[in-house]
């Protein structure tokens, strides 16, 4: 059996779910590779048995990007895939909406897995509620996933279709009709601006590389940045100058707000057996958001 998992991942959490993912698969079968999103082969596609698709989740879903691909894949009918992401505290609808896409194209959808994961939003403290994870426990259960998928594969293959696997249901608070709403062009609409300091840029080209979007040309003049966009922000992180600018304000008066939700999301899902705490939640520091911390760093090491 062929098998193939497909990782779009910006800060390494999915990256390293995919790989003890991918290591639990190699338990039974000995063809498992892992490709980036971006490399993608979608020619290749049918010769696989098993595709595994991984991505983090952004705002409540996929990462548009990942939509995007989905919507070009070609047919793939009776082929099996699964499906894993990593996030911070609410994982969303991603599962549900994915099937669904996957689904138009014949896509079987066999299996699920999430973990919780580190997060560094520009506009949010760090560390978060989630810094710690994945951990060892984490990674042990993604790599017994892996295996279970694989016998899952391989059982449906001969036609055995009971292992197939439901995405578990949302928690009703979870998801306050936020997911339907926030599409790429909300966003757009919603977020601050993106604009390039030319004074402090090196025209290093690291946010450029970075982008999944293509959405930056720091050659052209002016800069193009965010054309187009789909609000990662990751632009922001990987600026070794910290010259990717915006007015965050906003958005980090809403950090103590939003993460009072977030904090209850986290409780419900301990209580439900699903969370595991490795950082103590009194110690989020809201003054302290992750843009302030980099440009710290930066002037500190300049003196
Ligand atoms: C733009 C953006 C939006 C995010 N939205 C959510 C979200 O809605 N829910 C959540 O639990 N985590 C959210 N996160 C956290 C990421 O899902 C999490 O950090 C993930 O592990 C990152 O994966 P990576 O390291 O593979 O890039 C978001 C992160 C970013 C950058």
């Amino acid at each position: 059996m062929k098998t193939l998992i497909i990782c779009f991942s910006q800060t390494g959490n999915t990256r390293k779910v995919a790989e003890y993912i991918r290591d639990g698969i190699k338990d039974e079968i000995e063809f498992c590779e892992i490709t980036d999103l971006a490399g993608v082969d979608m020619k290749q596609l049918d010769q696989y048995d098993l595709v595994g698709l991984g991505c983090p989740v952004f705002y409540y879903k996929e990462p548009e990007n990942v939509r995007s691909f989905i919507e070009e894949l070609p047919d793939l009918n009776d082929k099996n895939w699964f499906l894993f992401c990593t996030h911070g505290s609410v994982m969303g609808v991603i599962f549900y909406t994915m099937k669904e896409s996957l689904e138009k194209k014949g896509i079987r959808v066999i299996g699920y897995h999430d973990t919780y994961a580190d997060g560094t939003l520009p506009f949010y403290p760090h560390p978060t509620l989630t810094t710690g994870h994945p951990d060892d426990q984490d990674l042990q259960e993604a790599q017994a996933f892996g295996k279970k998928v694989a016998q899952c594969g391989r059982a449906v293959s001969d036609g055995d279709t009971s292992c197939i696997e439901k995405p578990a249901p949302v928690p009703e608070e979870w998801v306050p009709g936020e997911a339907e709403m926030i599409t790429n062009d909300f966003l757009l609409q919603v977020m601050p601006p993106l604009s390039i300091n030319s004074e402090t840029c090196v025209q290093c080209g690291d946010c450029q590389d970075a982008c999944p979007v293509n959405g930056i040309d720091i050659e052209s003049d002016p800069p193009k940045i965010q054309d187009p966009c789909i609000c990662c922000f990751h632009c922001i992180n990987v600026c070794p100058t910290c010259s990717i600018e915006t007015d965050w304000a906003g958005y980090e008066s809403l950090a103590p707000e939003n993460y009072a939700r977030y904090l209850q999301a986290l409780k419900d899902a301990e209580a439900r057996g699903e969370f595991r705490w490795l950082m103590d939640p009194e110690t989020i520091n809201f003054n302290d958001p992750y843009y302030k911390q980099r440009k710290r760093k930066l002037e500190n090491k300049k003196e």
